[in-house]
């Protein structure tokens, strides 16, 4: 699930690891370790931050040029020292790292504890490395060959690097289900499980398959084959990744960083896809498959979390725009309820990663029925971008902090694309209208711009409200998924308990909450159904609620009922989630910092949810 590093070649391997460890920790952990080999094969690991890693082995030998590292998001065990990794095997002789989830450890564990094994932590990696170490003993074969037939025996996902102290010039990666990438140097081998780690030292790399094995020995060529055995040509392809994007840029946050890049990440996701003078709209990796698209009986989009929310602003648009059925589904839900799938429905993956185990999943299974499989990613490269049909990325840059904004509005940027490609194709809205949507469309990115100036306005109204305990967010038709975003934000960063509800579900149960002491955020800009909106303000005023409401400039009738207005650029009712999401990622911000929150790596999340 989390961050792995390794290195082996003539440099120093310790402030490698560890400076790739630091790269890695946007994506959440809990723990971390490194272990080293010069000589002896020593593990040091501490549950924390990498720094106290670095503190806690300030003292130690850490001569090394081969070794392997890693940060831990528990799934087998709670985050302590022992749990971390790397995990030696029994003998000592082989330590190993690990993301993912061995499934069957149970099993795998009883048989190997009958044979003798003690087992120091409660994780299912200590299991893979001795079930490793026990077949390089027992069937007397090679380690690559012993870990070739471990990783046949276990069901689940993994990517994991051993190293072995009876052969110190040897680094084993294997991978299934989880990413990895191999950095290839002059007469050195960088292994990550993204590509930032290594992007200042190579630009050659190989994204392992599913299950490969790699096996790198030193002064040697890079060896491939899968767990079946079968030899295989490694592609080496040139690394894509601007080393700037991945430091914050002068801002305090990762997350804040990413809230003001959006004008140019939305910029980016139309860039080449948008001309609005000539009338033009194409979204290039879904060519093949817009007729495919444009006549499908339905589409269904799968998604988690943010994404999900995205998905559900897809639903708007491309009923409204395109009049094609759409289902918006939780991943891990239509993974599991026996839904109806058929070739003729086109199934669209939404992910931030990439990697979403739950999203996988449900893409392996539309696949099984013969659906056609699109994704709309952000990470380039990933399995989710690997295993659907085609797809179309949403090119908003690297995203650091855990919270999703950026990808958020890039997701709904492309949909948006799509739904206006769609229109087209099915001649379901007039020429004259969808020409002015392509101009809106093209204004946006600075429109983003200045609803971005609410920076100090919403700081202010988080201060207000930083120590109350639950907040509502209301919106409907497009502003209902604004709503849920709002909230969600809110709960992830700044631990505060936060609904969104379709405005006019409020008077069907949660208007029983509402009381002086209830903050309610209404996303009501002067679009749509505005009207009922200003009526379910009214109800929440009559009962003393506070009133938070983002409004389109120069809104006078909310402005007078709510308790606090911020304002935002007017646009077209299909493109208003783009921009009234903004002052919700900024109250979330602001309410974390004021609340001494750790904003970019919350408590309990991962940025990529790989596991089930
Ligand atoms: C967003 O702020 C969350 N951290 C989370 O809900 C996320 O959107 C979800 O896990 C899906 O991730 P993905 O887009 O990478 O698939
Ligand atoms: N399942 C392993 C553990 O709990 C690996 C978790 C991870 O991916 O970080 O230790």
């Amino acid at each position: 699930m989390c961050g792995i590093v390794a290195y082996l070649g003539p440099r120093e391997a310790y402030p490698i690891l560890i400076k790739g460890l630091h790269r890695l920790e946007y994506r959440g952990y809990d723990s971390a370790g490194v272990a080293l080999l010069n000589g002896g094969l020593s593990v040091f690991k501490t549950k924390g931050r990498v720094s106290d890693l670095e503190n806690f082995a300030r003292n130690e030998n850490l001569h090394a040029t081969i070794g392997i590292a890693h940060t831990r998001w528990a799934t087998h065990g709670e985050p302590n020292s022992i749990n971390a990794h790397p995990h030696y095997s029994q003998s000592k002789k082989l330590a190993i790292i690990h993301n993912g989830i061995i499934e069957n450890y149970a099993v795998l564990k009883k048989a190997l504890i009958n044979r003798g094994y003690h087992f120091q932590s409660d994780t299912d990696t200590e299991v893979l490395v001795n079930l490793i170490e026990d077949i390089q003993i027992n069937e007397k074969v090679e380690l690559e060959e012993a870990v070739r037939i471990a990783l046949n025996q276990v069901t689940g996902a993994y990517a994991m690097v051993l190293l072995s102290e009876d052969d110190p010039d040897l680094l084993i990666a294997a991978r299934k289900g989880s990413p990895m990438v191999i950095g290839i140097g002059k007469d050195e081998f960088f292994v990550a499980s993204d590509a930032t780690p290594l992007v200042e030292y190579t630009k050659s790399v190989i994204y392992l398959s599913e299950e490969d094995v790699a096996v790198m020995r030193r002064g040697e060529q890079i060896h491939l084959k899968n767990i079946k055995n079968q030899e295989k040509n490694p592609y080496v392809q040139a690394l894509e990744m601007d080393i700037n994007k991945l430091e914050k840029g002068g801002y305090e946050h990762f997350m804040l960083k990413e809230i003001f890049e959006q004008p140019s990440s939305i910029r980016d996701s139309m860039r080449g896809r948008l001309h609005a003078e000539k009338g033009i709209v194409s979204l290039g990796g879904l060519v093949d498959y817009e007729q495919k698209i444009a006549h499908a009986k339905r589409i269904i989009i799968v998604a988690c979390g943010t994404s999900w929310h995205a998905g559900l602003v897809g639903e708007y648009l491309i009923e409204d725009l395109a009049r094609i059925p759409v289902e918006v589904e939780y991943a891990s839900e239509f993974r599991y309820r026996n839904p109806i799938i058929t070739e003729e429905d086109v199934v669209i993956a939404i992910s931030q990663s990439g990697e979403t185990a739950d999203t996988l999943a449900a893409i392996a299974l539309a696949k099984e029925k013969g659906a056609t499989i699109l994704g709309i990613c952000n990470v380039v490269g990933s399995s989710i971008a690997r295993v659907t049909d085609a797809g179309s990325y949403t090119h908003a840059g690297p995203e650091i902090g855990v919270a999703s904004t950026k990808a958020f509005t890039a997701q709904v940027t492309v949909l948006i694309l799509l739904a206006l490609r769609l229109a087209q194709i099915r001649a379901t809205i007039p020429v004259s209208r969808w020409m002015e949507l392509l101009h809106e469309l093209n204004a946006i990115p600075e429109k983003v711009d200045k609803a971005l100036q609410c920076h100090d306005q919403v700081k202010k109204i988080a201060d207000e409200f930083k120590d109350v305990r639950n907040f509502l967010y209301l919106g409907r038709g497009y502003n209902f998924p604004v709503a849920l975003e709002g909230a969600l934000k809110l709960k992830e960063i700044s631990y505060i308990h936060a609904e969104g509800y379709p405005a006019a579900e409020m008077k069907h149960g949660p208007i029983a909450l509402i009381d002086k002491d209830m903050p309610v955020v209404f996303v009501a800009p002067n679009t749509g159904i505005y009207d009922k909106v200003v009526s379910n303000i009214q109800e929440v005023k009559a009962r003393n609620g506070k009133v938070i409401a983002i409004v389109t400039e120069g809104d006078e009738t909310v402005r007078k009922m709510a308790d606090y207005v911020v304002e935002i650029p007017a646009t077209e009712e299909m493109f208003v989630s783009l921009l009234a999401t903004i002052p919700l990622q900024k109250l979330a911000y602001h309410m974390a910092i004021l609340r001494g929150c750790n904003v970019d790596q919350p408590r309990n999340l991962a940025k990529s949810v790989t596991v089930e």
